[in-house]
């Protein structure tokens, strides 16, 4: 009964911008009855994960898994992930599969894992980009755990932004970005990692890298028994959009530097007039907001930098700001997943600091 109390207190049903908050705590409810019935008819779904949130439609609906490519408006050559709800159903949508691929699933599942394993004939190209593999992976949040039971097929789910943009964590990141697209978005609340799953390729008998997450390349390998191989971004055989170097990238221009010469380049940026905002790491407490420049203070824990980095891109898209610029990362592993998002998203950007640049230079 106490739980059942907990439930309605928390439960919000926003209908008319078709953002649903979910209780986490709740088993099965209403709410995900409904997003199961739009889901088998075939319409898309956003909902969290404990990485980001995803924008999902039924993976063996090829209909249904095209509207996801309009909505982002990604090409539709780049593959997507398909959510199970457990590793027994992994034989389902691949074939062939690899001791390895079962020892991760083990040990990680679920978790902020992406398997890339040879795809059984289940599988529809509009998912895969018509290649011969697919991505696979069982998410740890409840919503998505009690929705992917309650569907009981796998959804077909990329991070629910527009192609290239900042990853959603938050269902008010879904709203502002695709908003009316999307036939329902479920809340559940702000993501718990904030930072894309890693993405392990296990087909042709090795098992490579394809893109670093908050799971280590160490526990991965640890598990496996063996060193991962690590790919450079874009390779030709493998067309991973999170490889992109332009990917992840906010609508602000992004620039990253050493501590010792952030707050120099922020001076500079803002005595030229530019609105400029400051991701600092170092408790550097020279270096104050003024009226030009804004201070944002990130965590200094890899893990609590990683849930904070993309709703700070995101506010600061909000905000009108000019610059961001971002104080480097450390070069530790704990931070490559951090370091990867923020180089892609400096890079994503790098065409419009270059006209600013310029712009600066006249
Ligand atoms: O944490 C995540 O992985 C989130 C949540 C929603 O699960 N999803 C996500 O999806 O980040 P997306 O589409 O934004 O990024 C998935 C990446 C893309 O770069 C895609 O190209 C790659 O996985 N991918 C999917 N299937 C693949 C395949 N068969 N081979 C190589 N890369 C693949
Ligand atoms: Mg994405």
């Amino acid at each position: 009964m106490g739980r059942r109390r907990k439930s309605d207190k928390l439960t919000e049903c926003r209908i008319q911008n078709k953002t649903i908050s979910v209780n986490p705590y709740t088993i099965l409810d209403d709410k995900i009855l409904a997003a199961v019935a739009l889901l088998q008819a075939g319409e898309t779904v956003a909902f969290p994960t404990e990485t980001v949130y995803g924008l999902g439609a039924d993976a063996s609906n090829p209909l249904a898994v095209q509207k996801i490519f309009e909505i982002k408006d990604r090409p539709n050559y780049h593959p997507l992930i398909v959510h199970i709800a457990a590793a027994s159903q992994l034989p389902v949508w691949a074939q062939s599969i690899p001791d390895d691929a079962w020892r991760l699933a083990e040990a990680f599942w679920p978790g902020p894992l992406t398997l890339i394993l040879q795809r059984s004939g289940q599988v529809p190209n509009e998912v895969t980009g018509g290649q011969d593999t697919v991505g696979l992976r069982v998410p740890d949040h409840p919503v998505a755990t009690t929705l992917l039971r309650a569907f009981g097929g796998g959804i077909a789910a990329p991070s629910a932004n527009r192609f290239g943009q900042v990853s959603p964590t938050t269902a008010q990141h879904v709203h502002d970005k695709l908003g009316v697209m999307v036939g329902m978005i479920l809340d559940g609340g702000p993501c718990r990692i904030g930072v894309e799953s890693t993405i392990v390729s296990l087909v042709h008998g090795e098992a490579v890298l394809l893109r670093p997450g908050r799971l280590s390349v160490e526990a991965i390998e640890d598990t496996l028994n063996k060193k991962l191989l690590l790919t450079q971004p874009i390779s030709a055989k493998v067309r991973a959009s999170g490889m992109l170097n332009s990917h992840y990238a906010p609508a602000t221009p992004i620039e990253i530097h050493p501590a010792d010469e952030l707050w120099l380049r922020a001076h500079q940026l803002a005595s030229l007039g530019y609105k400029v905002a400051v991701l600092n790491l170092s408790d550097n407490n020279k270096c104050a907001s003024s009226a030009e420049i804004t201070r944002f203070q990130m965590p200094l824990l890899a893990d609590e930098y990683g849930r904070e980095l993309y709703a700070s891109l995101h506010r600061i898209d909000h905000a009108n700001f000019d610059r961001i610029l971002a104080e480097a990362p450390p070069a530790t592993q704990e931070w490559v997943a951090i370091n990867d998002r923020v180089r892609r998203a400096a890079q994503g950007t790098a065409n419009k600091t270059e006209i600013l640049v310029r712009a600066d230079n006249r």
